[in-house]
C-alpha cells in the first residue's frame, strides 16, 4: 500500500503546500527508522507535523474509534507520554502496556505479546525495546502498522523528526525543511546512541552537515559511514556549527568512562571537561545557534544545568515538537477521515 496525502492547500505560516504528495514511508505503514528514507518522504511527515505544530487541531480528531497500543519493554518519559498525547489529540484511545506486571515475566515472547495485543483489535503499535530490529520483527509478524519508539541502538525515528523540526523552526527553515548549509555536532556517546543513527540520517538527508564529536571509544572513526564527519576535538567545532546535540553517555547500553588513555573518554570530569556543553563553550558559539538534547539529561555531565536551562538551549521544545511529529507519523500509518485539510487514502 502506497500513502497518498492530498490536499496541503493551507499555506498557514509559509508551509509549503503538499498536493497529492506520494509517501513511501513502508509498503506496510511501519515507521521503523529514517535511515534509508528519502528526503520526499520526510518531507511528508514534517509538512504536517509543522502545521500540527501551529494547531494541534488542524485536522481534528480523524482517529476517533481507533486504538493505539504503546508496547514499551523499556523505560520512557517523554516517547511514551508524548505519543499518548499525540493519539489523544487524534481522538484514538491509548492502551499502555509496560513489560513489568506483564505476562512477559511468566517466559512469553516479545513476539507472542505482540501478536496477543494485536489480536484484540488494535490500529496500530507503538514499540520500544533494549534490542535492535525489535520493532521489526514484530513489524514482520503482525499485520497492524509499528512504530519504532526505539529499538536498542537502532533507530529512533520519531525522536530524528522531532530533531529535525525544531532545528527548522529555530532557523526559519519550516518552509521546504531545506537544511543546507546548516551543520550540526552531535556530541558524545554516539556509538550507543539510537537518536544519533537517526538524527545523522534524517538530518544528512535534508542537506544538513552532520560532524559527530567524541572520544574515539564512543565516537569511532567508522561512525564516518553513515554519512558525517568526525572530529575528536569539541572546542575546534563549536565557534562554527549551528546546533550543538548533546548526548547521554548511555551506561545502561555498555559505555563507560574510563582513564582516558587511548580514546578512552576518561571519568566524569575529564569527560566533562572535553565534551561537556558548558557555559564557556556555549558562549562561544554562534549567534542564533542553538543547543539541543533529546534527554534525558546527565545534567553536569554531558551538559552544564546552565547551558540546559539558559536560552541556547531547544531540549523542552524538541519535546513540544514531539506531539505534533508523532500525530503526523500516527496519521501516516493509521490513516482514517482527517476531514478538511487533508486525506489519507
Ligand atoms: N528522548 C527519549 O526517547 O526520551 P525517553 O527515553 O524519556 O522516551
Amino acid at each position: 500500500m502506497w500513502w497518498r496525502m492530498r490536499g496541503w492547500r493551507g499555506e498557514a505560516g509559509g508551509l509549503p503546500s503538499y498536493d497529492a504528495q506520494v509517501m513511501t514511508i513502508d509498503s506496510t505503514n511501519n515507521l521503523l527508522g529514517l535511515q534509508g528514507m528519502d528526503a520526499g518522504s520526510i518531507r511528508a511527515l514534517l509538512a504536517p507535523a509543522a502545521r500540527l505544530m501551529e494547531n494541534r487541531r488542524a485536522f481534528g480528531r480523524p482517529l476517533a474509534g481507533r486504538t493505539v497500543v504503546n508496547l514499551f519493554f523499556e523505560d520512557s518519559t517523554r516517547t511514551r507520554v508524548s505519543f499518548t498525547v499525540a493519539a489523544q489529540a487524534l481522538g484514538a484511545g491509548v492502551v499502555q502496556f509496560g513489560a513489568g506486571g506483564s505476562s512477559v515475566s511468566k517466559g512469553e515472547t516479545l513476539l507472542d505479546t505482540a501478536r496477543t495485543v494485536e489480536a484484540m483489535g488494535v490500529d496500530a503499535l507503538v514499540v520500544r525495546h533494549s534490542s535492535a530490529g525489535a520493532a521489526g520483527l514484530i513489524a514482520e509478524h503482525v499485520g497492524a502498522p509499528v512504530i519504532n519508539a526505539g529499538d536498542g541502538a537502532h533507530e529512533h525515528p520519531t525522536q530524528g523528526l522531532l530533531d529535525i523540526l525544531s532545528l527548522a523552526q529555530s532557523h526559519d527553515r519550516l518552509g521546504g525543511f531545506d537544511l543546507s548549509g546548516l551543520t550540526v555536532a552531535i556530541v558524545g556517546d554516539i556509538l550507543h546512541s539510537r537518536v544519533a543513527r537517526s538524527a545523522i540520517a534524517g538530518l544528512t538527508t535534508l542537506g544538513a552537515a552532520v560532524v559527530c564529536v567524541g572520544p574515539a571509544a564512543l565516537c569511532p572513526d567508522g561512525i564516518a559511514s553513515l554519512g558525517c564527519s568526525v572530529e575528536r576535538d569539541l572546542d575546534a567545532v563549536i565557534g562554527s556549527v549551528d546546533a550543538v546535540m548533546a548526548l547521554r553517555v548511555q551506561f545502561e547500553r555498555g559505555a563507560e568512562l574510563g582513564d582516558g588513555a587511548d580514546g578512552d573518554p576518561g571519568d566524569a570530569g575529564a569527560y566533562a571537561m572535553r565534551y561537556g556543553i558548558t557555559s564557556e563553550r556555549a558562549d562561544r558559539m554562534k549567534a542564533g545557534a542553538v543547543v539541543m538534547h533529546p534527554g534525558p539529561m546527565n545534567r553536569g555531565l554531558e551538559i552544564e544545568s546552565a547551558v540546559a536551562d539558559g536560552p541556547r538551549c531547544v531540549a523542552l521544545k524538541q519535546v513540544a515538537a514531539g506531539v505534533p511529529v508523532r500525530m503526523a507519523v500516527l496519521l501516516h500509518s493509521i490513516g482514517g477521515d482527517v476531514g478538511a485539510g487533508v486525506a489519507v487514502t
